[in-house]
């Protein structure tokens, strides 16, 4: 097989923590099953920009899509940069710069112990959320008029291209072809953002008419929050976008066990893609060594799987799952260990 090549941005906070153990064990396993990957490192970030006043270097992007096949990221945001401007321009410049318009984000019970939700088994909690990805409310556009005044004015405004809804829409109907899901829900809140909303829910029903085997369902975003919590079972595709995708992937995460476990992928279909946990850099946690691995592992498991090593994804997931019902794990699952002894316990399993 094609040697793969791995770009890693270990980024702020927790992020080299649960990065370096995902690397240790994708190097481990590496050894064990026919991969063939190699990593290089990229030390953007926090440290760096505050150093060197360099937050996503000129050449980043051309380079990535050239020399890579995927990146492992780890979390942007340090309290030392409160304008978050190195994430915003290292993060989302990725996402926007190599056009990841999907940001795929699988909500999955590994185990009934983990959710806070009363009852809930494994098949209970089983669905992907698919996030645009490039646009919406993170399109940067906007501005003050009158700042600092008691007159001031802020303008944030969002983007919506008839391009970006259909191509996340689509996607997220084509994932659930071709993963056998029988059902699309998109949430949005057309009941007040009549323009967008109303693009949104033209595209939904357009690209729907194309899938007559995959039920289109449609809720707005405030009820679908309260329902993913009340009967997550209705669910196994869902498509927002970009702002509310990131609240309700949050939701998504808590409800599988928390931020600690959640993996994700921003994807650009059959192009350089980049993978990192839902969580962010945790400035608490940061160098205590207690952050959980477990959504550093899975995200890189979602990687191994973009990059055609399906068989060791799997791997990955069943050892994370044995580690989990063996309750070896960090403090916020319950465990005890610290985050190299969790990721040394789902080693040990592979
Ligand atoms: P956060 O995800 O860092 O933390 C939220 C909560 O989840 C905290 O209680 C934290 O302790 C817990 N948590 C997160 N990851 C964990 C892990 N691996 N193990 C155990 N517990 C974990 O979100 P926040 O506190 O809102 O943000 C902190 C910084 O991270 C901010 O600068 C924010 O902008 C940034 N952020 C970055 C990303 C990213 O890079 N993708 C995502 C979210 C937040
Ligand atoms: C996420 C994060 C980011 C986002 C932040 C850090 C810019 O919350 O990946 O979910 O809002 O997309
Ligand atoms: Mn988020």
């Amino acid at each position: 097989m094609e040697n793969k090549r791995v770009a890693v941005i270990p980024g702020d906070g927790i992020g080299p923590e649960v990065v370096g153990e995902a690397m240790r064990l994708l190097q481990r396993l590496q050894e064990r099953q026919n991969l063939s990957i190699e990593f290089v490192c990229f030390d953007w970030g926090a440290e760096k920009f505050l150093n060197e006043g360099i937050t996503l270097p000129d050449d980043a992007l051309v380079m990535l899509s050239n020399d890579f096949h995927a990146i492992l990221a780890g979390a942007f945001g340090d309290p030392r940069i409160p304008s978050n401007k190195h994430a915003e321009d290292i993060l989302l410049g990725i996402r926007r710069g190599l056009d990841l318009y999907i940001n795929l984000r699988p909500v999955r019970l590994l185990d009934a112990r983990l959710t806070p939700l009363r009852d809930r088994t494994p098949p209970d909690i089983d669905f992907v959320i698919f996030r645009e990805n490039t646009e919406g409310a993170y399109c940067g556009a906007g501005g003050f008029l009158k700042k600092g005044t008691d007159h001031e004015i802020a303008i944030q405004e969002e983007l919506n291209t008839r391009l970006g809804v259909e191509r996340i829409i689509t996607a997220a109907f084509e994932y659930a072809r071709t993963n056998g899901r029988k059902r699309v829900t998109m949430a949005d809140k057309s009941n007040v953002q009549r323009f967008a909303g109303d693009l949104w829910q033209r595209v939904f029903k357009e690209v729907a008419s194309r899938y007559p085997g995959i039920e289109a369902n449609h809720q707005y975003v405030d009820a679908m929050a309260m329902l993913i919590v009340l009967d997550p079972t209705q669910y196994d595709v869902i498509v927002s976008n970009n702002l509310f995708g990131d609240i309700l992937t949050d939701l998504g995460a808590a409800i599988q066990g928390g931020l600690g476990l959640a993996p994700s992928g921003n994807i650009h279909p059959g192009k350089i893609s980049l993978f990192e946990p839902v969580h962010g850099s945790a400035p608490p946690l940061a160098g205590k060594g207690i952050a959980n691995p477990i959504g550093a592992i899975l995200t890189s498991a979602m990687m191994l799987e973009y990059l055609g090593y399906k068989s060791a994804s799997d791997a990955i997931e069943r050892a994370v799952r044995e580690a989990i019902s063996g309750a070896e794990t960090t403090p916020d699952l319950g465990g005890n260990l610290s985050t190299k002894e969790a990721a040394e316990a789902i080693m040990r399993r592979l």
